[in-house]
Formats: structure tokens, C-alpha cells, sequence
């Protein structure tokens, strides 16, 4: 029997209960095990649940008993969640968790903590919801030369962008709507500035080049910027607008990015629409591998929590990776960043872009002038729209092309 403890009875922690009770003997039967959620740890009561008996609100009473084998964590934010989950690890109790904020903040120490007592440390769910990525990329493909991981990594703002596209309606009106939807927080910041997605990046990269990279350091727009005007500009070009986190790497440094990408119909991420994430690895001899499903919600979170479980106990291993590191020492200046530009300014001539940006190709724009870039460096991109403004342009939008 393997008694367990869940930290946070919301939306995930509800979802891994349900689904722990719900599908019993598939779980069992995957587990080689039974199972028994033994306390629910939360602030509130709940009287009218059918765990209201196991509902518990201090913590020191999981910890110190030595029947729970392992502790979920699914309460999200860094702080009690880094002294539970530190505690329970020096205690000898497994933990999984799927919050992306405290493993891209102390995954590296929580990783340590683990090997040192002898216990599993695992989150499956911290990045793409219910999409298997995690193990499957160092389980199966990590034997691959990777050169990137990227993708879209927020569920919240890729429905808010979808909606910019088929409706073409603004950024304020879709943020709206996803919040009517409760796929936004009332509080919608973490998502819309791209902090979601760069916790998830760092997560990801960490697992591909072994770096955790401090979140700070990864260079992070949201896609408050984004207006229906570049949605328009978009579709003439036959390209879509997309969230991606990317982190691309040389072996040696590594570029990590959250923006905006404008992607062209060809690249597989460009057709994932609405709530869905996808991640794509790619590398060689693969090329690129994309994995693509429900990145947040109660059952699919609930899905990866308790298939973590289910490693745990039919393996009793973390991840096959070596220790990550936490080292923002590795990350690229972000002035070396390539890529291609979409530029809408006012009061620029075309002899002026020309000047500046060398040849471009124009989009038809109302009240502004629209064009696509040849590859540059980031801080050459600057240097030529700065190079604009100080003739009175105005820039109104720039978005990188993938
Ligand atoms: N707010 C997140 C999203 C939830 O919209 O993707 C899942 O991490």
C-alpha cells in the first residue's frame, strides 16, 4: 500500500484525487501497487467532499509521518511549495509536482535533495499540462544533437491569439473573453507578459542542456504588444503569430527567448490553436519531433501528476538526467540573437528603410508602412529602427519571424 499526500485541494489537486479514485484499477494496476490518499493538506475545509475526512491543515503532521510515500505538490507559487517540498525530500518522501514556478526556480536543488536522500523528484505537469514531454524527450530522444526546444508553452495566451486571427478581434476583447472562459486568471499577468512561458522554457532547457537558466536571465516579451493590425499584416504573408518560448543551443551557450514569433504555415507549430501547448525538439539525426495535447485543466494536469506517480512506483527513479545546474553564465547576450523582422512604423520613407534595414519586403498597411527584414542581429535591428526614430519614425509594432 502506498499512502500519499496531496499539497493543494484546487483545480489540480481535486483533478488528481478524482482521477486516482475514478480510474482505481488502472492505476493500481499500472502502480503494481494500491494507493491511499492519506491527507489533503489545504488552508480551507471541504465539507461536502467525499475526502472531507482526510482534509488536514498542517503540514508538519505529513511530514512527520513515516507511512506517506509521497507528497504531490499542486499548490503553485515558490513559497510554502520550496520549504514543503524541501522538507518532505530530507524526510525520504518522493514528490511530484506540477508547479512550474518553484522547479524553475529550485528544481536544481530539488533534483540534489532527492539523489542525496534516496527519493524521486518529478514534474511531468510543470510544463505542457497533460502532454507526456519531459520523460519522453530524455528517455527517448536526448541521444539526439539538440539544437532547440521551443514551443508554445501557454495555453491562456495561444487562445487569445487564435481568437486574434479567426475573429480578428483586439488583444483586449480576446483577454476578456479567455477570462469569461476561466482559462485566463483574474490576474492575467503571469500568462499575457510571457512568465508562464518562461518558466516552462527554462524547465525544458534545463532537461535538454542540463543549465537551468535563472528566469531573469531569459529575455521574456508577452504578447500585450500584439495588435489587430499585425494580425492583418500577418495574413497577407500567409504567417500566424504565436507565443513560443525557445531555447536554442550550441552545446557550449544557449539562447533562451519568450516572444512573439510570427511562424509560417509550414512549421508544425503554427496550426496548434486555442487552450492546446505543443513542444518541438529538434535535433539531429531526428530533425524535429513535436508533442501536442491539453496544456493545463484538472484532468489532463491530473493525467501527468499520476503518471509520474506511476514511474515512481514501478521504477523508483526521478529523470535519467545528470543533476541540472543552476548557470546563467551560459546564456548568449541577446543582442546576438538572429532572426528576420516584422517592422510597422510611421513616418519613415522607404529610402529611409532602405538606409537602414537594406532591402525589405513590403506589406500593404493601412496608415503605416509594414515590411519583413532579412536576417539580422538583434542589436543590428535596433541600432536600424533607432536609427528611424532619430529621423521622427514611430515605431508601432516589431515582431521576430521564426
Ligand atoms: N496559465 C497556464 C496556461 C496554465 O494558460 O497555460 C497551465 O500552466
Amino acid at each position: 500500500m502506498r499512502n500519499i499526500a496531496i499539497l493543494g485541494f484546487g483545480v489540480v489537486g481535486g483533478g488528481v484525487a478524482e482521477l486516482i479514485t475514478k480510474n482505481k484499477r488502472e492505476v493500481e494496476a499500472l502502480g503494481g501497487d494500491e494507493i491511499y490518499i492519506k491527507y489533503i493538506l489545504d488552508l480551507r475545509d471541504f465539507p461536502d467532499s467525499p475526502f472531507a475526512d482526510r482534509v488536514i491543515h498542517d503540514y508538519n503532521i505529513i511530514v512527520s509521518d513515516p507511512e506517506i510515500d509521497t507528497v504531490i505538490e499542486v499548490m503553485g507559487g515558490s513559497h510554502p511549495a520550496y520549504e514543503f517540498t524541501v522538507s518532505a525530500l530530507k524526510a525520504g518522501k518522493n514528490v511530484i509536482t506540477s508547479n512550474k514556478e518553484v522547479v524553475a526556480n529550485f528544481g536544481d536543488e530539488f533534483m540534489a535533495l532527492a539523489e542525496e536522500n534516496g527519493v524521486c523528484y518529478r514534474f511531468e505537469a510543470a510544463v505542457g499540462g497533460g502532454i507526456p514531454v519531459l520523460s519522453p524527450i530524455i528517455s527517448c530522444i536526448k541521444q539526439n544533437k539538440i539544437s532547440e526546444v521551443r514551443g508554445i508553452l501557454n495555453g491562456t495566451t495561444n487562445y487569445i491569439l487564435t481568437k486574434m486571427f479567426s475573429l480578428g478581434d483586439t488583444f483586449e476583447d480576446s483577454l476578456a473573453d479567455a477570462q469569461a472562459k476561466g482559462y485566463a486568471e483574474r490576474n492575467p499577468d503571469a500568462d499575457i507578459l510571457g512568465i508562464d512561458a518562461s518558466r516552462k522554457i527554462a524547465i525544458l532547457g534545463a532537461l535538454v542542456t542540463g543549465k537551468l537558466v535563472p528566469t531573469e536571465k531569459i529575455h521574456t516579451e508577452g504578447i500585450t504588444g500584439v495588435r489587430a493590425e499585425d494580425v492583418k499584416a500577418a495574413e497577407k504573408v500567409g504567417l500566424k503569430i504565436k507565443l513560443l518560448g525557445r531555447c536554442i543551443t550550441d552545446g557550449e551557450s544557449i539562447s533562451v527567448t519568450v516572444a512573439p514569433f510570427m511562424l509560417s504555415s509550414d512549421e508544425p507549430l503554427s496550426n496548434v490553436s486555442g487552450v492546446y501547448n505543443a513542444v518541438e525538439v529538434v535535433g539531429e539525426p531526428i530533425k524535429s519531433v513535436m508533442f501536442y495535447g491539453p496544456g493545463a485543466g484538472a484532468g489532463p494536469t491530473a493525467s501527468a501528476v499520476v503518471g509520474d506517480l506511476m514511474e515512481i512506483m514501478r521504477s523508483g527513479r526521478s529523470y535519467a538526467v545528470p543533476t541540472m545546474v543552476k548557470d546563467g553564465s551560459c546564456v548568449r547576450d541577446f543582442g546576438d540573437f538572429e532572426c528576420r523582422s516584422y517592422v510597422a512604423m510611421t513616418g519613415v520613407c522607404p529610402e529611409c528603410v532602405k538606409d537602414a534595414f537594406g532591402e525589405v519586403q513590403y506589406i500593404a498597411a493601412d496608415g503605416e508602412c509594414a515590411f519583413l527584414t532579412s536576417s539580422m542581429k538583434e542589436a543590428e535591428a535596433e541600432a536600424a529602427i533607432s536609427a528611424l526614430t532619430a529621423k521622427g519614425g514611430a515605431l508601432k509594432s516589431r515582431i521576430r519571424l521564426l
